[in-house]
Order: structure tokens, then C-alpha cells, then sequence
């Protein structure tokens, strides 16, 4: 069941500064889709780039090819991608601006990266761009169990000043589908993003039922 943005749900003001999204290979292109979804429904433009693990995760887990995905995104006039190895894109400089980055699904291997400096692809440099010019990054870590090194390199991406967001089903609002739950963490995105102020009426918890 998808959900429609509610005015009250769009952003503060339109912008012409774009939203970077990282993909990378973790569990959970749909959330990927979504977010770029949700942004570009909301008028922000957005640049991303895609590790080859991420095209072979969403290969696993989505009917639509990431080609034709592109494809629907580019159809909006306000989407840009790059290839992770082109280290040349201009969101691997902090002097191209943009309203900060997030990165989802965020794999281990890329949370490891960020949180240590190793900005050695496209989907790294940019979040090491956002570091260290004190934008707003937002992780969407998916992995379970996790290790001790997971949370040391998500206790120091928190530290470092991103926010963890783990793509977390909110049971108290008695979401139903996976589609209810991959809605709610792409709006918690766009809010943790500074994006929106109020989360639409169906996502909120107003306090006991009775
Ligand atoms: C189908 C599939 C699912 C995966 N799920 C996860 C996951 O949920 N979390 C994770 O950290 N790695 C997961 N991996 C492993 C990563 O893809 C792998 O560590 C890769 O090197 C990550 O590279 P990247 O961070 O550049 O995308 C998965 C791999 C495959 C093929």
C-alpha cells in the first residue's frame, strides 16, 4: 500500500540544492527506491550513485531492473547518476553543494569505510565529503546480528555526527506490510534529513488508542 505525501509531509521549501543517495549492498533496495521516490515526489533533486553490490542485491530483491529504475527516475528532470568509480562526479568535491546524503541500504563494508576515512568509491567520498563539511548523513544500516564491529563503526559514524537509522517497522503503529514499514523509514529519512517537519497523520503516534 503506498502512501501519499500529505502537504504538511513536503518539504520546508523547494530546493535547488539535490539530496545524494547512496546504494549500497545491503538487504533492502526497496528502501533505496523509496527515499528516491519520496524525494523526488517532494520537489528535491537527487544525485545518486550505486555500488555493484547494490545492483546485485536489488537484481535479488526487486521485479524492476535498477536500468529501468533509472530509467523512471530520470524521467523526472531532477535526477542525476553517476557510477560508483567516477571519483570525478561533483559530489566527490565539498565544493559542489547539496543538502547532505544518505546512504540506504547502508552495508557494513561501506559503514566500516565511512566511519575510518576510506573514501575509495563514489558512495564513500561523498559521505566523507559530507563529514567533513558538517552536512547532514544519514545511515541506513541493515544487517542482523550485529557484531561488535558493526556497532563500534555505527557508535563512530554517530559520534562523527551521522544519523543512524535503522529501517525499523514502528509496531506501535500496527504497520501491516513491508510496503507500510519501507514508507515510514523513507519518510523518517526525509525528516532526519531536516527536509519536513511533521510526519504525515498515519505515521505519527498520538498517545494511547482508548
Ligand atoms: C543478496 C545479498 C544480500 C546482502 N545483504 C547484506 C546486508 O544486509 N548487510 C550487509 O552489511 N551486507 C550484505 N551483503 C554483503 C555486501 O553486499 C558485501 O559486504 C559488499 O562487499 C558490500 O559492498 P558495498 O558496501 O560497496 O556495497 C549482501 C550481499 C548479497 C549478495
Amino acid at each position: 500500500m503506498g502512501v501519499t505525501l500529505q502537504p504538511s509531509t513536503m518539504p520546508n521549501a523547494p530546493s535547488e540544492k539535490p539530496v545524494v543517495v547512496g546504494i549500497t549492498g545491503a538487504s533492502g533496495s526497496a528502501l533505496a527506491d523509496a527515499v528516491i521516490g519520496r524525494l523526488l515526489a517532494s520537489d528535491v533533486p537527487v544525485v545518486t550513485t550505486a555500488s555493484s553490490a547494490a545492483r546485485m542485491v536489488w537484481r535479488e530483491e526487486m521485479d524492476e531492473s535498477f536500468g529501468s529504475a533509472l530509467e523512471r527516475w530520470d524521467a523526472t528532470g531532477a535526477f542525476t547518476f553517476h557510477q560508483v568509480g567516477d571519483l570525478r562526479a561533483p559530489i566527490a568535491s565539498g565544493t559542489y553543494p547539496t543538502l547532505g546524503m544518505v546512504i540506504v541500504p547502508c552495508s557494513m563494508a561501506t559503514a566500516a569505510a565511512v566511519a575510518h576515512g576510506l573514501a575509495d568509491n563514489l558512495v564513500r567520498r561523498a559521505a566523507d565529503v559530507c563529514i567533513k563539511e558538517r552536512r547532514p548523513l544519514v545511515v541506513v544500516p541493515r544487517e542482523s546480528p550485529l557484531s561488535a564491529i558493526h556497532l563500534r563503526n555505527l557508535t563512530e559514524l554517530a559520534q562523527l555526527g551521522a544519523t543512524i537509522l535503522p529501517p525499523e517497522p514502528a509496531f506501535y503503529l500496527r504497520q501491516r506490510t513491508i510496503d507500510d514499514m519501507v514508507q515510514f523509514v523513507a519518510q523518517r529519512v526525509l525528516t532526519a534529513l531536516g527536509l519536513t517537519d511533521a510526519l504525515p497523520a498515519n505515521m505519527r503516534y498520538e498517545g494511547p488508542r482508548t
